[in-house]
């Protein structure tokens, strides 16, 4: 396993920004272009006010155009031109692509996919994580670019490779997976037991009996499913660790890290999280849903929590539309501003681009850039400066923390098992869970940390489990602990229901919670297509009008909690529905159903109050479309929205952004930022 980071790195991001200020920069890939515009580049950076580019992550060929050829001297150049123009680097091994050289020569570096495909080269990521012989090229460029530029003044920061996210079933993948398992489970008998291989005769002799998911005729066993996405995430940190200490042993002693891509299914960034010395993260937040400014405010808060609440780098987004997705739309300005800005106010010290200059060839070509095709003239390249411009007044909040008293449990391995198909419905996700609790959160201006099962949550007063499939011993005890000393928790439903290798707990459910909720359940059931209605108590003063139930039921019982809600028809008419339970001087929420938006966020609410926990504004719900996020000593108010906004502040305070001041009640034009500082009356 790999080496932990030093800790005196840690912090080594935070003397970037001392220099720096807010970085602000992008992808900047000056192979691509012939070295006349180089210059203009430097320039025209210097212009927008670009402090850090991240340089060569897709160069490999470039930089070793044959095996062990290496040639340096164009990105001397570069870094020098850089350097001459105070732009920083961050640098990156070039590991992500390689040169098709390597495939040719060694086709066992290339992923195979389940169907047993071998990938080929003329895209990129066409490797696999389990080849020893990619690795060590890997490594081999990783050390001779770390030998040669640790002490280069330009180079502020290593970047390992690009976007983690390459999965293979091949052979290599096979060789690795058995040996993962065979130090997990140390003896075949053990792993037959807890993949319960017993169910369709898949009992095993020896661990070189075993495969990759690869395709089969019908459903994977779920247990050896979970591992394979266990074993592809470490295989694929094995890969950073070992080009991060490669880059370590040559003498570098920058930050190193690499770019997550938040809630991505394939690597479990609980694991990564320790072993970047600070977080980087890509953002693409698909304006073309309605939700997406919540959705990416939890990537966001998810980043911030990954780095136990340290200042994170947005390392790649898009000034205006990408050229990924089916039908790509532009971003205005505004819409620009706001994502860096909602970056900024969630704990980013970096606010970067894909790319600096669009690309003129390449699969990419009409990705947008900080500098368009068409040149500097463009509304485009004014949207850069802008933001540059925005990004210098923002330097007084650099290293500053957002202080969240909420907690929401989220974890990968979870996310994997429970997202498994053959559950009682397909329709239950997993994420589309976490973002609807969260966004209830982002409606009412409360910051929230995510943290994963068993961390300690003593820093919280209330803890949201939307949707924790897995729940093991440590899990239930922070859980019990949190609510023993007062703090509110609201579980909900088809949470604790499996252990660590997706085998299901017998008992009534949730088993480890059942006593802390006081509420068991005996029966998960898909529910109808038409919302089933739910009927209200008495004892739930602040319920809304209407509550129903969708999606997914079960059949509880209360055992000492006070049942607030029951359901009114169908399967399990009568059965309670939701559950509030007092223990010692905290209290339990259950929600036995996937409850409707009003009734969702009145069971926070409740369970909110009960805490104590309030929004960083005097509206219990903000205004349509508005974000408000208190960081160290600024509030930054955004409107996301297409109507203006009427806000109302604690306080005369001072806008960093216009300079203005402001007090009492304001209009927050649609599209409008604020990051106010208080400011006293003289
Ligand atoms: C990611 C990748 C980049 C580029 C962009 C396009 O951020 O890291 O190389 O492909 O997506 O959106």
């Amino acid at each position: 396993m790999a080496t932990t980071p030093d800790p005196r790195r840690i912090d080594a991001f935070s003397e970037i920004t001392r220099d720096l200020g807010i970085c602000f920069g992008g992808d900047y890939n000056p192979e691509q272009w012939p070295r006349e515009i180089w210059q203009e580049d430097a320039e025209l950076m210097v212009r927008a006010g670009v402090n850090l580019v991240t340089v060569g992550v897709f160069s490999w060929a470039r930089l070793e155009p044959s095996p062990g050829e290496y040639d340096f001297a164009w990105l001397d150049e570069v870094l020098d031109l850089l350097h001459a123009h105070g732009i920083a680097v961050d640098l990156a091994t070039p590991t992500a692509s390689p040169p098709p050289w390597l495939g040719i020569l060694h086709p066992e570096t290339l992923p195979v996919n389940p169907d047993g495909v071998r990938l080929a080269a003329g895209s990129r990521n066409q490797f696999t994580p389990a080849s020893r012989v990619y690795r060590d090229h890997a490594l081999a460029i990783a050390t001779a670019l770390a030998e040669r530029y640790a002490t280069h003044p330009a180079v502020r920061m290593w970047h390992v490779g690009n976007e983690f996210g390459q999965i293979d079933f091949g052979d290599e993948a096979a060789r690795e997976f058995r040996l993962w398992l065979r130090e997990r489970y140390g003896s075949i008998d053990a792993l037959n037991e807890a993949w319960g291989t017993l169910v369709w005769a898949q009992g095993y002799r020896d661990f070189d009996e075993i495969l990759p998911p690869r395709r089969m005729p019908y459903l994977v066993n779920p247990a050896q499913s979970l591992d394979f996405r266990r074993y592809t995430s470490w295989a694929l940190q094995r890969v950073f660790t070992e080009q991060r200490d490669a880059i370590r042993d040559a003498g570098a002693t920058q930050p190193i890290t690499t770019n997550f891509m938040g809630f991505e299914p394939l690597t479990d960034l609980w694991e990564w999280a320790g072993e970047v010395d600070v977080v980087a993260d890509d953002q693409y937040p698909d304006h073309a849903t309605t939700t997406s400014s919540s959705d990416i405010a939890l990537v966001q808060d998810l980043m911030r929590s990954l780095g136990e609440g340290r200042p994170w780098v947005l390392m790649e987004q898009a000034v205006s539309a990408t050229s990924w997705r089916p039908h790509n739309l532009p971003k205005s300005r505004d819409r620009a501003r706001l994502d860096s800005l909602q970056a900024v106010a969630r704990g980013a010290d970096a606010i970067c681009f894909f790319q600096w200059r669009q690309a003129r060839t390449g699969a990419e070509r009409f990705h947008s850039a900080m500098l368009p095709h068409a040149g500097a003239d463009t509304e485009v390249f004014e949207t850069t400066c802008a933001l540059g411009a925005d990004l210098r007044r923002l330097r007084p909040i650099v290293g500053g923390r957002v202080e969240a008293s909420v907690a929401l449990l989220f974890d990968w391995p979870s996310r994997w098992a429970a997202d498994e198909p053959g559950r009682p419905t397909q329709r239950l996700d997993t994420l589309e869970q976490v973002q609807r609790w969260h966004r209830a959160l982002w409606r009412r201006g409360i910051a929230v940390d995510l943290v994963r099962p068993g961390a300690d949550l003593s820093a919280y007063a209330t803890v949201l489990v939307p949707h924790t499939y897995i729940v093991e011993t440590d899990a239930a005890t922070a859980l019990r602990a949190a609510v023993e000393r007062g703090a509110s928790l609201v579980v909900g439903p088809f949470s604790g229901v499996a252990d660590g290798n997706a085998g299901i707990l017998t008992g009534r459910s949730p088993v480890l919670l059942r006593d802390l909720l006081g509420v068991s359940g005996e029966e998960w059931v898909g529910l109808p297509d038409a919302p089933t209605p739910v009927v209200v108590e008495q004892t739930w003063a602040t319920a809304p009008a209407e509550v129903e139930a969708s999606v997914l039921g079960e059949r509880l019982r209360a055992e000492g909690a006070e049942v607030l809600a029951r359901f009114g028809a169908g399967h399990l008419s009568g059965a309670p529905a939701i559950t509030r339970h007092r223990a010692r001087d905290g209290a339990a929420w259950y929600l036995g159903a996937i409850v409707s938006d009003d009734a969702l966020a009145a069971v926070l609410d409740d369970a909110l109050d009960a805490a104590g926990v309030t929004g960083v504004l005097p509206d219990r719900v903000l205004p349509d479309g508005v974000e408000a996020v208190q960081r160290g000593e600024a509030l930054f108010l955004l409107n996301h929205g297409d109507q203006d906004r009427r806000v109302t502040l604690p306080g005369l305070r001072r806008d960093l952004l216009s300079d203005a001041d402001v007090e009492g009640q304001l209009t927050l034009a649609s599209g409008a930022a604020m990051v106010l500082i208080e400011r006293h009356a003289e």
